[in-house]
Formats: structure tokens, sequence, C-alpha cells
């Protein structure tokens, strides 16, 4: 049985250091150090473990930010050692953080993670119910020596609402009776399935594990439209980043870049992601634009 608890001694944070090494593959250039990590955490960041008796086996580290002039927490690394995965470590540490936050007010969690990776998907908006609005290419530039980044460092930009109704429900809090939903969330995955199986879907994964851009033999105002239509759907294979052709991960790369950055730029916002129970192991993503009324269920 683990236990989630902060991050204090010296012994734990060269702990931090050694996991960040393991875990991304990285250069010592490349992790947060020490002094770091506790310089941002007595500024009000929230540094947390998980441990498997004295031996850390997870953590997740913030670092406090202002957006939009109001104060909230970027979260810049979330890590369990491999053999330690698939235990709910990931989301305790991220419900740790988000418990860490509230009780000194503060409502926002924003952090970025690559849309090619559906575990963090699965995780990010299934299970804690991020949004995101924004896609960023190369956020880490395009030379990025990890071994988890095997096509460059685009990212989603995500918001968590730690505070919202509808992400209580997710975390499985509160009464079902809760009821206005703010414009951009959608409060059931299944509420989310149904409305897919109506979606324009603007890519998906070809029969060959190619992507087919729904695009590809459409006239570009048709293109257009799709872009603007009120919910679409990206599908992306799993495991990309251990895909062997290099040229695929980076035709997966560029068709997701295209797709995200085209219904972002339409207005849309990521509001979920959603892998079959059974059938292809590939996931969607659900885009909507927030001010579409949905099509059940009340809107604030
Ligand atoms: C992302 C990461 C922190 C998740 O850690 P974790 O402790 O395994 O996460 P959880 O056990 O809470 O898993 C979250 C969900 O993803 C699923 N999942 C995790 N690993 C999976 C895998 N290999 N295949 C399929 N699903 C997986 C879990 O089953 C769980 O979903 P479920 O409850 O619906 O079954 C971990 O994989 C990791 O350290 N990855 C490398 C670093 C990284 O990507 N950090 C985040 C950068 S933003």
């Amino acid at each position: 049985v683990s236990e989630i608890r902060d991050i204090v001694s010296v012994a734990d944070l060269r702990a931090v250091e050694a996991l960040q090494r393991e875990v991304w593959g990285a250069e010592d250039r490349d992790i947060v150090p020490l002094n770091q990590l506790v310089a941002a955490r007595e500024a009000g960041g929230v540094l947390v473990g998980a441990f498997d008796g004295a031996t850390l086996v997870g953590f997740a580290y913030g670092f406090p930010g202002v957006l939009d002039g109001a104060v909230s927490c970027h979260s810049h690394l979330l890590a369990v050692r491999p053999g330690a995965r698939r235990r709910s470590l990931g989301y305790d540490l991220k419900r740790a953080q988000r418990a860490r936050l509230l009780a000194r007010g503060i409502t926002r969690m924003t952090w970025t993670f690559d849309p090619l990776r559906t575990i963090n998907a699965h995780l990010n908006f299934a299970k804690l119910g991020v949004i995101a609005d924004r896609y960023i290419v190369n956020f880490y530039g395009d030379d990025s020596q990890t071994t988890v980044d095997r096509a460059g460092t685009d990212r989603l930009w995500v918001t968590w609402r730690l505070d919202d109704p509808i992400v209580r429900r997710r975390l499985g809090e509160g009464d079902a009776a809760i009821g206005a939903a703010t414009d951009t969330a959608i409060d059931t995955a299944a509420d989310a399935a149904a409305d897919a199986g109506s979606a324009v879907c603007v890519l998906r994964v070809g029969e060959d594990g190619e992507p087919e851009a729904a695009s590809a033999a459409r006239s570009s105002a048709a293109h257009s439209s799709d872009a603007r239509a009120s919910v679409v759907v990206i599908e992306v294979p799993e495991a990309v980043n251990e895909m062997e052709s290099e040229e695929l991960r980076w035709r997966w790369r560029q068709a997701t870049r295209e797709a995200f950055g085209s219904t972002l730029a339409a207005g849309h916002i990521v509001c979920d992601f959603i892998r079959p129970a059974a059938g292809r192991p590939n996931g969607v993503y659900v885009l909507r634009r927030p001010e579409q009324p949905r099509a059940t269920g009340a809107l604030a």
C-alpha cells in the first residue's frame, strides 16, 4: 500500500531527481534539480510523493503561476516509476495536489502533455476532467533528448478547474444533484460517447495504421465546415511513441498538429478523451464549441 505525502527531506528531494532521470531518460541538464524544487515549494508550489514504505515511487511537482491576473499552479512534472504504474498513483498524486491547492483557495491548475500519449489523455480528460484550448508546436523546442519525446515536443495546454462541479463529479465527489455545468465541460463520458457517434471526425486511424484526415479527398470548403461543426472528434492510435517507424511517428505528429490546430483555431475546446472498451485500441478526443448548447442536460 502506497502513501501520498509532501516531499520534504533532502534524501527524498534527491530521489525526485533520480526518478526524473529514470522516467524520462533525461540528462542532468534536463531535470529539475533540488534547489529549484525547494525554492518553488517554499514560494507556494506543490511537491507531493507516492511512497512504498520509505521508497519514492512517484511524484507530482507544480510551481505557482499567474494567469489572467489570478493565482494558479502550473504542474510541471508528474511521474510514476514503471514498476508502480496502473495502481492509481498518478491519479492519487493529482488529487493530492488539488486538495493542497483548494485548501489555499487556489482553484486552477494547468499543465501540458503530448496528445499522442493516450495514457495521459485518458488520465487527464476522462479521469480528472481537464479541458484544453491551446495546442503548442514544439513547446520545448525540437531537439529534446528524452526517451519520451521521439517526434518533437508538441503539447496541449490543459486547465483543471479544481472546484468545477464537472470535475468534482468525475472525481466521484459531491452528489448527482449538482446541476449546472460550465459551458465547456461535459458531465459524463457516456454523454460524450453518444455525442461522438454523431460528431464530425476530422482525423482517424486508417486500416493500415496511417493517419487519415477527413479532408484528404474533400474540398477545402468542406474541411472548413467540418472545423465549424459543433462536435468534432480526433482519433489517435495508442503508443505512437513506441512505433518503430520514425516516419510514421512523424506522420502522426503532423496530422494531429493540423487537426488540433484547425479545430482549436475554429473555437473548439478539447473536453474529453474516450477509449473504446473493446475493439481497436485507439482513442478519440472530443472537441466542442463552447457556445454550442448541449443536446441534453443543463448549461450554466
Ligand atoms: C502518466 C503516469 C504518471 C500515469 O501513472 P499511473 O500511476 O500509471 O496512473 P494511474 O494508475 O493513475 O492510471 C491512470 C489511468 O491510465 C490507465 N493506464 C495507465 N497505464 C496504462 C497502460 N500502460 N495502458 C493502458 N492504460 C493505462 C490506468 O489504467 C488508469 O485508468 P483506469 O483507472 O481507467 O484503469 C505514468 O504513466 C508516467 O509516469 N508516465 C511517464 C511520464 C509522464 O508521461 N508524465 C506525465 C507528463 S504530463
